[in-house]
């Protein structure tokens, strides 16, 4: 073990996994210090030491210091992670990089951490070039930092200020009540992981020094059990409507969040039944889900809403979905 506070760098750290990670950093007493371009909720973190540099261009602002750790939050070009492994070098005492599961190539069967990664080439179809060029950056920090690498693969991530309406969209719709579309069948898989689960758990990796590559997830669960609790948390007098993945299909629903959090796509039969085992060995641990629920909705209500409805699925297109498919 390393001694306790840790002294820990953050490239980012004020959107959503960084910002939770600095949260429990700082409330576990760690010495934190913050590397982005100061454009982001500057105001978030005033009593931290935040170093102002864009890291595409230009790391020298953090030179000469050293930390027990960096937490690479938001890298996902190859060449922007090569150069902060390059601009850090030996001055960090282990170099965590949160990845994702987009990372593996086979998303039709259940995988572990030694499954096969995507290749960057220029084949790729442009859905498969996220997961690609994360796989490339966990090559990067792997080759550079060896055992001093930890490489954390999050599924879904989902809880207070998640950028996406993809789990949001659910407590605030069942609040919303009356006829509820859901989409595929209650036995289907879905898994994700509290954002505040994701930070606790690399923060007790740094402590306990653990390198390796982990798959950072939730256990998986069936959808109609996440919607069940929805319902009961939120508004129990709302009415499910399960509507098929082929009827959304054929109805001309995209896969991969036509509908919020469904995925709809054969090729991808298994990416919510990740296997998490080494996590779990390595002490990950994950809270209730009527937690996750209860404060992802009071954090939306508080926002009032999202600002775009991105990745949701408006009243109106429900609607319609329900009047043609049911
Ligand atoms: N959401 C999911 O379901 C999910 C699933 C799997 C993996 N992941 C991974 O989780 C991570 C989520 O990241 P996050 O956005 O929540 O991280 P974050 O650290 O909370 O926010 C991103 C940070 O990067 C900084 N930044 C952006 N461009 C920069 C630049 N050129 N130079 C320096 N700093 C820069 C931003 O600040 P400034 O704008 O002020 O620079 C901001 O502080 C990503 O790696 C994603 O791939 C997410």
């Amino acid at each position: 073990m390393i001694p306790r506070p840790l002294s820990l760098l953050v490239l980012g750290g004020t959107r959503f996994v960084g910002r939770t990670l600095v949260e429990a950093a700082l409330a576990e007493g760690h010495q934190v210090t913050l590397f982005n371009r100061g454009r982001t909720a500057p105001e978030l973190f005033p009593e931290v030491e935040t170093v102002i540099g864009d890291r595409t261009t230009d790391l020298s602002a953090l030179g000469g210091r050293r930390w027990d750790a960096v937490v690479d939050v938001a890298g996902y070009e190859p060449e922007v992670v090569r150069r902060s492994v390059t601009a850090l070098g030996g001055r960090v005492g282990r170099y965590v990089f949160v990845s994702s599961l987009s990372v593996l190539a086979d998303q039709a069967t259940v995988q572990n951490e030694d499954g096969e990664l995507l290749v960057l080439d220029g084949d790729l179809p442009p859905h498969q070039l996220y997961g690609a060029r994360k796989a490339a950056c966990e090559r990067i920090v792997l080759g550079a930092y060896g055992e001093r690498a930890s490489i954390v693969r999050p599924g879904m991530i989902v809880g207070p200020h998640d950028p996406t309406d993809r789990f949001p969209y659910w407590p605030r719709r069942f609040r919303r009540g009356g006829r509820v579309l859901l989409p595929g069948n209650p036995a289907d898989a879905a898994q994700f992981i509290d954002v505040r689960d994701v930070a606790a758990w690399i923060l007790g990796c740094i402590a306990a020094q653990r390198g390796g590559v982990y798959n950072v997830t939730g256990r998986p669960l069936p959808f109609g059990e996440f919607f069940a609790a929805c319902q009961a948390l939120v508004n129990p007098g709302a009415e499910p409507v399960w509507v098929g993945t082929e009827k959304l299909l054929k109805a001309g629903v995209a896969p991969w969040m036509g509908v919020p959090m469904w995925i709809g796509a054969p090729e991808c039969a298994a990416i919510n039944r990740v296997d998490i085992s080494r996590a779990l060995a390595a002490g990950l641990t994950h809270r209730p889900l009527a937690e996750t629920v209860a404060d992802t909705l009071a954090w939306d209500t508080a926002r009032g809403g999202p600002a775009v409805d991105d990745e949701g699925l408006t009243a109106a297109q429900e609607q319609r979905l329900l009047d043609e498919l049911t």
